[in-house]
């Protein structure tokens, strides 16, 4: 059994279907986040770069444009989404299914990224001592993660706006498994630290995520994203209907004429091995 058995069985259910269902719109409102995480990367041709939590493998397939002729290897511990990374892949870079915290890694790799796939371990100190692993002497690491809950305005200003009508919101709380897992900036440093990274950096970013062309279709994404995802499984679609009608004129103060456009707020973190 897995140390982070939830968080496996989480990736290997539903939430996983919905994802590759909805990955288009993920996508869409990813870019942003993922040019400055490319960016803050420093990719170059020749490098070889492990991409933890790659999900359907988009960024591990842009990782492996950018290295070539290097190599990039995808880990994903849900089995549907590496699944989908494998169906999507160019035949540049190979995926594996496992769990980054148990993975047993020889130190192959110049650089482990990450886009969103590294706030869900159980045991951080143990999971990125094990990815530490993985990287050659001198190796970096550099991923993106979420600023607190309360800072990603279009998840947490929609909530605000329908909790009402939901149920007491059963909370991944911030710093704990989950989304926001990594927060606190003080905190992931520290876990950094006595995992035995060093020459740590935390830089935060705020790009716009677009998340709809209309406010509907913005209502609809947020209605598919963190603690609004979770709460609307179980309603009915008279909730539903009512929750869309509540966070459709809240979407439509970040609309502009390229879409709705809030800004996101993320962490990027980098260390050394
Ligand atoms: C928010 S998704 C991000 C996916 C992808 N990086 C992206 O940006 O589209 C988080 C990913 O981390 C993966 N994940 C969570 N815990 C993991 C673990 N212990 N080992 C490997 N992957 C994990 C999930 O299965 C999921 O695909």
């Amino acid at each position: 059994m897995s140390s982070n058995q939830n968080q496996y069985d989480y990736w290997n259910g539903e939430i996983a279907t919905n994802w590759l269902k909805r990955l288009e719109y993920f996508e869409r409102g990813f870019s942003g986040i993922n040019a400055a995480l490319m960016a803050f990367a420093r990719l170059e041709p020749g490098m070889a770069v492990l991409d933890v939590g790659c999900g359907a493998g988009t960024t591990t397939e842009e990782i492996a444009a950018a290295v070539a002729p290097g190599r990039v290897v995808g880990l994903d511990i849900s089995k549907p989404l590496i699944e989908a990374a494998r169906a999507r892949a160019s035949g540049a870079a190979e995926y594996i299914e496992a769990d980054a915290s148990a993975y047993p890694f020889t130190p192959d790799f110049d650089l482990v990224f990450s886009r969103l796939g590294l706030m869900f371990f159980t045991d951080p100190v143990k999971s990125f001592a094990n990815l530490r692993r993985a990287l050659r002497p001198g190796g970096r690491l550099a991923f993106l993660c979420w600023c607190p809950q309360a800072e990603i305005c279009y998840l947490w200003e929609p909530y605000q706006a329908a909790h009402d009508l939901l149920p007491v919101l059963d909370p991944t709380p911030d710093n704990e498994p989950g989304p926001f897992g990594l927060a606190d900036r003080a905190r992931t440093a520290c876990l950094l630290q006595e995992a035995g990274w060093h020459d740590i950096r935390i830089a935060r970013t705020t790009p716009p995520s677009l998340l709809g062309i209309t406010p509907g279709e913005a209502a609809e994404q947020v209605m598919n994203m963190g603690p609004l995802a979770r709460l609307l499984r179980q309603a009915d679609a008279a909730t539903t209907a009512k929750v869309r009608d509540r966070i459709t004129p809240v979407m439509a103060k970040w609309h502009t004429s390229g879409g709705v456009v809030p800004p996101a707020a993320c962490w990027l973190v980098e260390a050394f091995a």
